[in-house]
Parts: structure tokens; sequence; C-alpha cells
């Protein structure tokens, strides 16, 4: 376990990798029937790029980070301080060894990128549940072994009830921001795999883009700087948005129309958590999932109706519309 642990640990830092990996279009559909594109996992082969020892600094702040801290999963890079209140140590730190923290893979204002989720104005309720139920083994990811999620699972199998509840706190007491812009396009630039994201490679080739989404960030080192202004691009197959806005007002009856649960303006309701202005390829995993029965907590059953009869092609449609709504 220990030995297992270790190595996740070293695979996690390469989520700050670069663009090194040999270019390569991942495939539509994973044997599974997941859509590969939402679940990407690390290439065979990629490596971390080398500290060049530079410290790295990003706009709007004053703050500078070694590669060496930026890579540190008990560190959440604290950029822009002035803009949340104090983080508890769950968040900003985490608890050796098992525990890593929050805002390392969820940035210091939960805003997240397309590998993880953006977590930040999440009901308070809804937090609690969905790390009691990662704990439960309720919420699992319907694509195995996929190591972003597998350490999701494992940071939260190992907190107290004290932590959790520090940590719904925080996250659902910040402002909900969206950092996606939504681009309908047949033909995006050329991409290519950094870790566990997709990145615009350099020069000016394009490639089909299929029925998938491609989410890439504006500025690879921003992301890689852990930077929650860090801004990113989700490159959907045209039609999406005109497609999604009438899915999510005609989807079903009444009792599986979206806003009959999510709220009227889809930004949440009691304990559902909001829908628009997220990751639209956290989106897909998740609708995925809830269909897989991979997401089968206490009210993950809500979901079920919902997405039984959804293609994926449905999927990229709602997400690509959801996402492109202010939160
Ligand atoms: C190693 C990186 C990592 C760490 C550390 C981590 N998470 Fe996550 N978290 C993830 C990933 C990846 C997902 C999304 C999984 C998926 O796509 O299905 C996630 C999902 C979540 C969700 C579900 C969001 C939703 O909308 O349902 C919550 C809530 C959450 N994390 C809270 C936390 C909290 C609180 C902590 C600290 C105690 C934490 N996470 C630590 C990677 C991480
Ligand atoms: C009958 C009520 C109901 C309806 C109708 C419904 N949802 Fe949900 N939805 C929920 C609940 C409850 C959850 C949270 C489940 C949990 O706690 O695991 C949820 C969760 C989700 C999530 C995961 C969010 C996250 O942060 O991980 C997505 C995506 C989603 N719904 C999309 C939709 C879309 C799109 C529609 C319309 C096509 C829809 N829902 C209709 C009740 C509903």
């Amino acid at each position: 376990m220990v030995l297992k642990r270790a190595a996740a640990l070293a695979a996690t830092v390469t989520l700050l990798g670069a663009v090194t990996a040999a270019t390569q279009t991942p495939p539509a559909a994973a044997p599974d029937g997941a859509p590969a594109w939402a679940y990407l996992v690390k290439p065979p082969g990629y490596k971390l790029p080398p500290d060049d020892g530079a410290p790295r600094h990003v706009p709007g702040s004053a703050a500078s980070y070694k590669v060496s801290q930026l890579r540190d999963p008990y560190l959440a890079p604290d950029w822009h301080p002035q803009e949340h209140p104090a983080m508890p140590s769950v968040v900003g730190r985490g608890r050796r060894p098992d525990v890593m923290a929050c805002g390392f893979c969820h940035r210091a204002t939960g805003t997240g990128g397309p590998e993880n989720a953006n977590i930040a104005g999440l009901p308070r309720a809804y937090i609690v549940r969905q790390l009691q139920e990662y704990r439960s083994g309720a919420r699992t990811s319907a694509v195995k072994d996929r190591l972003p999620t597998d350490l999701m699972m494992a940071t939260a199998k190992a907190l107290t009830d004290a932590e959790i509840e520090a940590a719904a706190d925080y996250f659902s007491a910040l402002k909900p921001t969206s950092h996606i812009r939504v681009v309908e396009s047949a033909r995006p630039p050329k991409l290519v795999q950094a870790g566990w994201l997709m990145a615009v490679a350099p020069g000016k080739a394009t490639e089909p883009l299929g029925r998938r989404i491609v989410e890439v960030p504006e500025d690879l080192e921003q992301f890689e700087a852990r930077d929650p202004h860090a801004r990113f691009i989700a490159y959907v197959p045209p039609g999406s948005l005109a497609r999604g806005e009438q899915l999510v007002k005609t989807w079903g009856d009444l009792a599986m129309a979206c806003a009959t649960c999510h709220g009227e303006d889809l930004k949440g309701m009691d304990d559902t958590p909001p829908i628009i202005g997220r990751s639209p390829t956290y989106m897909v995993r998740q609708l995925h999932d809830f269909r897989t029965k991979a997401r089968h907590g206490e009210m993950a059953d809500q979901m079920e109706p919902v997405v039984a009869n959804l293609t994926v092609d449905d999927m990229i449609a709602l997400s690509a519309y959801l996402a492109s709504r202010e939160p």
C-alpha cells in the first residue's frame, strides 16, 4: 500500500507536465464504451519536463513559486490571497502522508481544471455528501485506474469528519466562477496530450475534432503554475450549443427536465449542484458515471432516469451548452 501510494504521488506531479508527449489523438471510445477523450489518462512514456530552477510568476500576482513547490502535493499555491478567506489546513497543506492538499488539485479557490472539478460555491451539504461517498466507495469512476480520480478517492478515504466539514465550509462559501470559453469548431488547432490534459500543439496546423469535446488551457504555463485565474477553451462540434439548449428545455417529461431539480437558472437548488459554467469534459464524465452506476450514491439515483437514454452526442451537446452559460 505504501509503495502503491508513493508511486501514485510520483505520478501525480506529472499533472503539471508540459507538452513534451508524443502527439496523439485519443480514440473516440474506450473498450468499455466510455468516451475516452473525457477520461484522459497519462500517455505511456510521458515524462515531466526537467525543473530549470527558475521561479514562476503569474499575471496580477506579486507571489513567486519554485517548480518544486508547484509540484508539492501538500501545498496549494496561493497566488491571489486577497481573493479568498484563510484556507483551512486541509485545503492549503493537507495532512501527510495520506491527505494531499485539496487546493493542490482544485487550486486555492476551487476553480479546478478539466482534469478534476470546479468546486467553488457548490452547496455545502452537496460537498459533504460527495466526500462521504468517495470515502465509502459509492462514488467511483466508470474508467478504472484513472489516477486523478483514484487520488481523489484515496484522499477522501483518509479524511476525518472534521476535515470534511472544514473543507466544505471553505469551498461552499466561495463565489462560483467560470473560466471556460466554448468554441464550436469542426477543425480546432492541432492538439497534443500533456499529462492528464490536452493542449494546443505549437505551429499553425489543425485537425478534425470529430465527436468529442477537447478542453485546452489558454496558457499552459499559467495552468501548470496552478493559477486559479487560468482560462480554458473548450472546442465542441458545430451545432452543439443550439442542440444542447434544446435538450435542456425539452429532455423527457417535467420530472426529467434539468431545471426541475437543478433550479430554474440551473445554478443549483438546496443540495443539488449547479450545472452551468462547469468544465464540459467533467460534466460528460459525470453523466457517463451516473449511467454506468459508477456513481451510485444516496441522491445519484435521481439522475439515473435522466441519463438512461442519453447518447454520447447528447452528453456533448448538453455539457457544451451548460458550460457556455455564466454561473
Ligand atoms: C489528487 C488530486 C485531488 C485532490 C488532492 C483532491 N481532489 Fe477532489 N477531485 C479530484 C478529481 C480528479 C475529481 C473529479 C473526479 C471526476 O472527474 O469524476 C474531484 C472531485 C471532487 C469533488 C466532486 C465535485 C462535484 O461537483 O461533484 C469534490 C466535492 C472534491 N473533489 C473535493 C475535494 C476536497 C474537499 C479535497 C481535499 C480534502 C479534494 N477534493 C482533494 C482530484 C482531487
Ligand atoms: C430528478 C431530479 C434531477 C433532474 C431532473 C436532473 N438532475 Fe442532475 N442531479 C440531480 C442530483 C440530486 C444530483 C446530485 C447527485 C449526487 O449527489 O450524487 C445531480 C447531479 C448532476 C450532475 C453532476 C454534477 C456534479 O457536480 O458532479 C450533472 C452533470 C447533472 N446532474 C446534469 C443534469 C442534466 C444535464 C439534467 C437535465 C438533462 C439533469 N441533471 C436533471 C438531480 C436531477
